[in-house]
């Protein structure tokens, strides 16, 4: 019997909603800002505060809602160059009379700015408009200087001038992560939603972080999600889509790990003598995996990953399979070739095409991008059966082993979800150490194939016949086999006269 999880989250009543335009963070938002909040934008420079806003305003414009944006820190030509690179046109919105811009750089005294804020009502009672953004109540504070008056004007003009009007507001904050935003109970008080903007060093890189500190109206468990501005998308969220709950096992559907990793005739060879090689194929009985398990294979280093990778890619191609590679040690091309190879070892299914291999150096990217990129390759290919080759190429990204680990979990949970069976070959010395690995727990099943190089110089008549054995650690079965990869019969395919 299965429980509905939703049975313990009681869903509120929805606000109307205001899409930010930030596609997912109005996802997490329920719809966007409730209609008339006040959201609180607070980071360091840089972080992508202004981008922010200006996407939300831009959201308005391309909704037919007039929007305005007061800026008392950047001259008018700046933010448009700005924004028009990032691909949001501002000077449009302009001309279609959905967007005002009021430069304010210059404004030095009180007096001053409360003439500007009056200005502000005023266009925003005649143009009726609906979204505003202030950039920034920083430099707002630094021309009153007494904070209980900057929050006395925050509170007349945003929460009891505009909110009746159903007028959303952003206020962005130069703060710091971790200080107090505004530090004079700004945020506590005033503001319906509170959104820290930070970014982080990863390996030298930039990693930005939208942090929901604060959203009255939306049930907000998970609080950090990683961003990039990207022009186009402008903020661009990376949400990846969670299933609470863990998909089961389609048991109907089942995949013989025999013949998907040595039953390749010519290539690979069950067994070495003739006692074997029959008590080795009745053990094969037991050996079938559930579509959509997740399958780690440890790699002894002195076996090429190509060549295990090429075995179990032609295999599964035999068995009618779509396969998708993600290398993150090989490039495709030697991939391409080597299976290529084996194909023409074993027979290539006429009508397969070719899997697709997408070979990534994982260096140069985030966790969070090689995680988004093997989700949405399975997205955009729609494999049955995903190899991922290298995987332990990837933990050196992430040096927080609790994310990895989380971020490794989720994405073998949505393969489950999607009924992509995953094989992902890992590159180590020995099975005692993949037996220790923290990861191979959240795997359904490990392998390891070792080199025996004994044999090598045993089976002279075949020199670079590879005697490997496999174990498989099996919820159920723990067996040995012993296995003779053909490399020679590949070699003498792939030399080229
Ligand atoms: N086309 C772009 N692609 C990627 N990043 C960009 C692009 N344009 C600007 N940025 C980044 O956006 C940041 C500026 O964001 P901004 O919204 O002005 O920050 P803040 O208002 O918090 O100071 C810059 O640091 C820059 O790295
Ligand atoms: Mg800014």
């Amino acid at each position: 019997m299965s429980i509905d999880v939703r049975r313990f989250y009681t869903p509120k009543v929805l606000p109307e909603t205001v899409p930010s335009g930030i596609e997912g963070l109005d996802k997490i938002l329920l719809g966007g800002f409730p209609r008339g909040a006040v959201v609180l934008l607070a980071g360091n420079p840089g972080t992508g505060k202004s981008t922010f806003a200006a996407r939300f305003v831009y959201e308005g414009c391309r909704r037919g809602e007039r929007s305005i944006y007061l800026n008392f820190v950047e001259p008018r030509r700046d933010f448009y160059d700005h924004m028009t690179m990032l691909g949001m046109d501002f000077e449009e919105c302009e001309r279609k009379g959905l967007f005002h811009y009021m430069e304010a750089v210059t404004i030095a005294d009180e007096d001053a700015l409360i003439t500007q804020l009056e200005d502000l009502v005023k266009l925003v009672m005649e143009t009726k408009a609906k979204r505003v953004a202030i950039d920034s109540i920083t430099a707002m504070l630094q021309i009153v200087k007494v904070p209980s008056r900057v929050r006395e004007l925050l509170q007349n003009i945003f929460v009891n001038g505009f909110k009746p009007h159903q007028v959303t507001t952003v206020l962005i904050a130069e703060h710091p992560y971790g200080a107090k935003v505004v530090g004079y109970g700004i945020e506590e008080f005033i503001v319906d939603a509170v959104f820290i903007l930070k970014y982080r060093l990863s390996r030298g890189k930039i990693q930005r972080v939208l942090e929901i500190r604060k959203a009255r109206w939306a049930p907000i468990h998970q609080a950090e999600f990683p961003f990039r501005i990207k022009p186009g998308i402008v903020i661009d969220i990376s949400l990846p889509e969670e299933p609470e709950e863990i998909p089961p096992l389609d048991y109907s559907r089942t995949i013989s790990l025999c013949d998907t990793l040595f039953r390749v005739h010519g290539l690979v060879e069950l067994g070495i003598g003739a006692k074997e090689i029959t008590r080795a194929a009745s053990i094969c009985d037991y050996l079938h995996i559930a579509k959509g398990s997740q399958v780690l294979i440890g790699v002894s280093p002195v076996i090429h990953s190509t060549l295990v990778l090429s075995t179990i890619a032609s295999s599964l191609m035999l068995m009618g399979e779509d396969i998708l590679i993600v290398s993150f040690k090989n490039s495709s091309k030697s991939i391409a070739d080597m299976l290529e190879c084996s194909l023409r070892v074993v027979g290539s299914p006429d009508e397969k095409p070719l899997p697709n291999v997408v070979s990534v150096n994982p260096t140069v990217y985030t966790l969070v991008e090689l995680i988004d990129l093997i989700s949405s390759a399975i997205d955009q290919f729609k494999p049955s059966i995903l190899l991922v080759d290298g995987l332990e190429a990837i933990e050196v990204v992430e040096t927080r082993k609790e994310r990895y680990y989380a971020s490794l979990y989720n994405l073998l949970v949505r393969s489950k979800k999607k009924g992509v069976t995953g094989f992902y070959l890992y590159s180590v010395p020995s099975r005692v150490q993949l037996k220790e690995l923290p990861v191979t727990p959240l795997f359904e099943l490990s392998i390891y194939i070792e080199a025996n190089p004994r044999s090598i110089v045993e089976y002279e008549y075949e020199p670079l016949g590879l005697e490997t054995s496999m174990e498989v650690y099996h919820p159920l079965i723990h067996v040995k086999i012993p296995v003779r990869f053909r490399t020679n019969n590949l070699l003498q395919f792939c030399t080229r006269v």
